[in-house]
């Protein structure tokens, strides 16, 4: 796997593979605490769930993780904390993020996991870390970029812990 830096604040990784996806979602897994934001970008099948459902199987999660895209969210509780898993592809408004009362689900006791955050623009808390995808010519690449002092400690772990990563 190979991967470079552009800056502190953002990892830039290569997934030449669903392997390698799932391996980033067993990295990043352990990293998590309760009250932490991730925000997933990238396009239709650019590996957004299926990094999700390595990180919740990581977690021990042992059933299915399915995209919340019908449900708009997925909850699981593992080992006490809750874990919303939110896909916002089919929002028209950002509003329907408040309509839908999603805002009382981001507490310090859960962590939430978004699929499409630019539909609920404006009405979502802020992302500790963001994941974004692209198509890469093998596979996909992804930027991991940290937004607050949490993900900021998670980037670097996350660094320190991905074979080839530089820093
Ligand atoms: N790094 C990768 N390289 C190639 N294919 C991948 C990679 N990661 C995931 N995939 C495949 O791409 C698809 C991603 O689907 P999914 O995770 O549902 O995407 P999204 O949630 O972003 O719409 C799956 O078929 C998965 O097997
Ligand atoms: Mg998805």
């Amino acid at each position: 796997m190979h991967s470079s830096d552009h800056n502190q604040s953002t990892l830039t990784l290569h997934l030449p593979d669903e392997d390698a996806t799932a391996s980033l979602g067993q990295q990043l897994a352990p990293l998590l605490a309760p009250g932490m934001v991730l925000w997933f970008d990238g396009d239709l099948g650019a590996g957004k769930t299926t990094l999700v459902r390595a990180l919740l199987r990581a977690r021990g999660h042992s059933g299915p993780v399915k995209s919340p895209t019908y449900t708009l969210v997925e909850i699981y509780v593992i080992s006490r904390i809750y874990w919303y898993h939110f896909d916002f592809y089919r929002f028209n408004f950002p509003e329907e993020f408040l309509d839908a009362g999603f805002g009382e689900y981001f507490r310090d006791d859960a962590v939430c996991l978004v699929e499409w955050p630019e539909k609920a623009e404006g009405c979502l808390p802020p992302a500790d870390l963001m994941v974004r995808f692209r198509f890469a010519e093998n596979g996909r690449a992804v930027d991991v970029v940290a937004c607050s002092e949490e993900g900021q400690k998670c980037l670097k772990a996350l660094r320190s812990g991905w074979p080839d990563a530089a820093g």
